[in-house]
């Protein structure tokens, strides 16, 4: 069983990606949040630093791109390639509005005859450079799924990562499990399951109903708990391969992490604000690790100085 990353904008930069490797259960892929390609000067400066090799020295990192415009995708492909990747994703799935107006992300989704046009132009220029797709079923309806499917039939992709929502539920509603088992049945590519993965009994219950899914992507589950994945390997009779080695989740270790990801973003962070606001964007997840944490974690989402932040964050490690 393979087990990426998620990419998350905001969220699971190389900063991130690097702490939880050197912490937690290594992942066998971490994706980096979207890359909107641009002609190479004027590429977003952090969307450059976060793919820099010398940021990214531990883990395995596929670079994802967000375009609907090939001429874009194929030269920041090569761009990659120089940089020395040998992967990269396509995302087909962001529901944001102002992505999917300009009919990118899962807006692409219902344009089919344009973005086979899309798919196999890249996949003409790709070379040996290999292309995974995440992507949702559809914009507004599962039924959209069947001409997806056989349009990325047609490609030999590393992957295919499926989101099973369509963009109208953003992220609400649960996973489509029926459509996922399609694409299980009919996909001439490689399936990897992602969605709604926020504990071991979750996993479990994915893997009783589809023994044969060979990898499954965690986003706001490790977030939540980034000792998911030990927890998932901890409890595997059937995934002895996984060679688990780690403890569950200890305070002492969430500490750490969390004072690792402080120092890291302090470093690139100008002013306390900005480095609070990425700080409490993890607790918002996070929290659910402190049950009898709720007057605390009120206090970190209101603290604006630093210290007000760490004397919080002490109070609850130490609950
Ligand atoms: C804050 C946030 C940022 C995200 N950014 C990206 C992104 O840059 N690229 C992408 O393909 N998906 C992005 N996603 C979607 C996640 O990769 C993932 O598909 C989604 O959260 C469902 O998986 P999960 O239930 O394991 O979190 C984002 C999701 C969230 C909540």
């Amino acid at each position: 069983m393979k087990f990426y990353l998620a990419p998350m904008e905001g969220v699971t930069g190389y900063i991130y990606r690097n702490a939880y490797h050197d912490f937690f259960h290594p992942m066998d892929k971490y994706f980096t949040p979207f890359i909107v390609p641009k002609s190479l000067h004027k590429q977003n400066n952090k969307e450059i630093k976060d793919i820099l090799p010398e940021n990214n020295t531990a883990a395995p990192i596929i670079p994802q791109l967000l375009t609907n415009n090939a001429v874009d995708f194929i030269n920041m492909a090569k761009g990659l390639k120089a940089m020395g990747y040998t992967e990269i994703n396509l995302n087909l799935g962001c529901p944001s509005g102002t992505v999917v107006a300009k009919g990118k992300g899962a807006g692409f989704l219902a344009e089919p005859l344009e973005l086979d046009n899309f798919l196999y132009k890249i996949f003409s220029e790709l070379g040996d450079m290999k292309l995974s797709v995440k992507t949702r079923l559809g914009m507004d309806s599962p039924d959209e799924f069947e001409d997806l499917l056989n349009i990325y039939n047609r490609y030999a992709m590393e992957e295919l990562i499926i989101h099973p929502r369509v963009r109208k539920d953003m992220y609400k509603n649960t996973p489509n499990m029926e459509a996922f088992g399609y694409a299980m049945e009919l996909s001439k590519n490689t399936v990897i399951y992602n969605g709604d993965i926020f504990s071991a009994v979750a996993y479990d219950r994915l893997i009783d109903k589809f023994p044969q899914v060979q990898g499954v992507m965690l986003g706001r589950g490790i977030i939540a708990n980034p000792g998911l994945l030990d927890e998932i390997c901890l409890g595997a009779e059937a995934r002895a391969e996984m060679s688990c080695t780690n403890e569950p989740l200890a305070k002492e270790k969430l500490r750490a992490f969390h004072d690792r990801l402080l120092n890291d973003y302090s470093k690139i962070m100008s002013g306390d604000r900005n480095l609070l606001f990425r700080m409490k964007e993890l607790w918002n997840y996070m929290g659910g690790l402190f049950p009898d944490g709720g007057k605390l974690l009120k206090k970190i989402k209101k603290a604006e100085r630093l210290a007000d932040y760490m004397a919080a964050v002490d109070g609850l490690f130490s609950l």
